[in-house]
């Protein structure tokens, strides 16, 4: 008899985007009318730029010539996309990453999943509250929770708060975690830790032999100069820190899948006599083992974001949702709501009022204005009262949702 994994029974019914999106679809479907302004998913909008669909188009043509085409490429990546994100990621910000602490795949989702068993299924786990769902759900999968109580915690999982009173920014885990996610610019939140506060997170993983999983996705839209662009630009980060970074909200890719992950080579975890292992060794046998790859044509264009014209055409392409987030920052508070992020991340934290539920509050906005966004509470208990906006919509879309929102509020 077949018996299944019954860690996955302890999941939520259905993962937060997907649950938004089937209710959409209905929603859609019962008024085919109805012109929705979507704000609920981290989805860019804006088409892929050119000097990316150029090399797209070179590469394709490459594919259709069998003295340029090519099967399975390295499990780990092309060197020329590797060289690409050692010169634009971490040269340029005078961090040494050597090509093989990178790993190219299809998505930071998928790694930060999968990156959790390469470690013992004992460790203890720490993630802020709200947070990224991902984290959580593939430690619940892997067996690392425990039960979910009736407050809507996991038993063992230890949640760090991030509320308006601690400026979404937590402290450190109130019990010794051995694997730490942190997300920043932060997915809810927006918040974004200066140089100082991360410097205080590696200094406590130093100190406590813990491991931070370092989501780095949002790095891209970081306006602000007291922000790292990097985990490794704090000394001896390497020693505590995987780096997860991606193509998807910085270059459009979230269609076209590509992202790297940074596993330094001094990093390191313990076997069960206590022996040193390096991790960079691990994953890098666990992805020749499961993963064959991203595709040339999309290893091409990845490259291609760090060429001078894609650099300038993404930093447009960036402008562009900031200047949203702006608008739906500014438009919120002139409703006479409280709001936070939208500074150095594409996502808005607006405070609702008070008495409604973030899920009823998704109904009502979904219903009386056409307008999606994501309960906070879909994120975590903290994330109660609270409701995710999307700066990734076009800005005639982002100005008409803010409109219908300030009508509303002076109503
Ligand atoms: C989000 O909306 O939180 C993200 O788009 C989801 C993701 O990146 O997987």
């Amino acid at each position: 008899m077949a018996k299944i994994n019954s860690n996955y029974l302890l999941l939520p019914n259905s993962y937060l985007f997907a649950e938004i999106a089937k209710k959409i679809k209905a929603y859609q479907k019962a008024n085919p009318k109805a012109d929705i302004i979507k704000m609920g998913i981290g989805d860019v909008t804006h088409p892929l730029t050119n000097s990316i669909v150029t090399a797209m188009e070179k590469a394709a043509k490459e594919m259709a010539e069998s003295s340029t085409f090519r099967g399975y490429g390295p499990e780990q990546g092309y060197d020329f996309l590797v060289n690409a994100v050692i010169n634009g990621e971490y040269k340029s910000r005078n961090i040494d990453i050597a090509p093989d602490e990178i790993f190219i795949s299809d998505g930071s989702k998928c790694d930060i999943a999968n990156i959790q068993e390469i470690f013992d299924i004992n460790s203890t786990v720490a993630i802020t509250d709200p947070v990224y769902p991902v984290y959580l759900d593939s430690n619940i999968m892997a067996g690392r929770s425990g039960r979910l109580n009736d407050k809507g915690y996991f038993e063992k999982i230890i949640y760090m708060s991030s509320t308006k009173e601690n400026n979404f920014k937590p402290s450190f885990p109130a019990k010794h975690a051995d694997l730490i996610y942190i997300c920043s610019p932060n997915n809810p939140t927006g918040a974004a830790l200066t140089k100082a506060e991360l410097k205080s997170w590696v200094e406590y993983a130093l100190e406590n032999k813990s491991i931070i999983l370092y989501d780095s996705a949002y790095s891209a839209y970081i306006q602000e100069e007291d922000v790292c662009g990097s985990i490794y630009e704090i000394p001896d980060a390497k020693k505590v820190a995987v780096e997860f970074k991606s193509f998807s909200k910085t270059a459009g890719f979230t269609g076209i899948r590509c992202a790297f992950t940074v596993v330094p080579k001094e990093l390191y975890a313990f076997d069960d006599m206590g022996n040193k292992v390096a991790l960079n060794k691990l994953w890098n046998r666990r992805q020749t083992t499961k993963f064959n790859g991203v595709s040339y044509i999309t290893q091409r264009a990845a490259e291609a974001v760090y060429s001078e014209q894609g650099m300038k055409e993404t930093k447009e392409v960036i402008k562009y949702y900031m200047n949203n987030a702006a608008i739906i920052l500014c438009g919120l508070k002139q409703a006479g709501f409280e709001a936070y992020g939208g500074v150095n991340a594409p996502y808005i934290w607006w405070k609702i009022p008070d008495g409604i539920k973030s899920f009823d509050f998704l109904d009502i906005l979904l219903e009386k204005y056409q307008i999606v966004g994501t309960p906070g509470s879909g994120f975590g208990p903290c994330g109660e009262g609270y409701f995710r906006l999307t700066a990734f919509n076009s800005q005639e879309k982002t100005k008409e949702a803010m409109q219908k929102i300030y009508k509303a509020a002076s109503n």
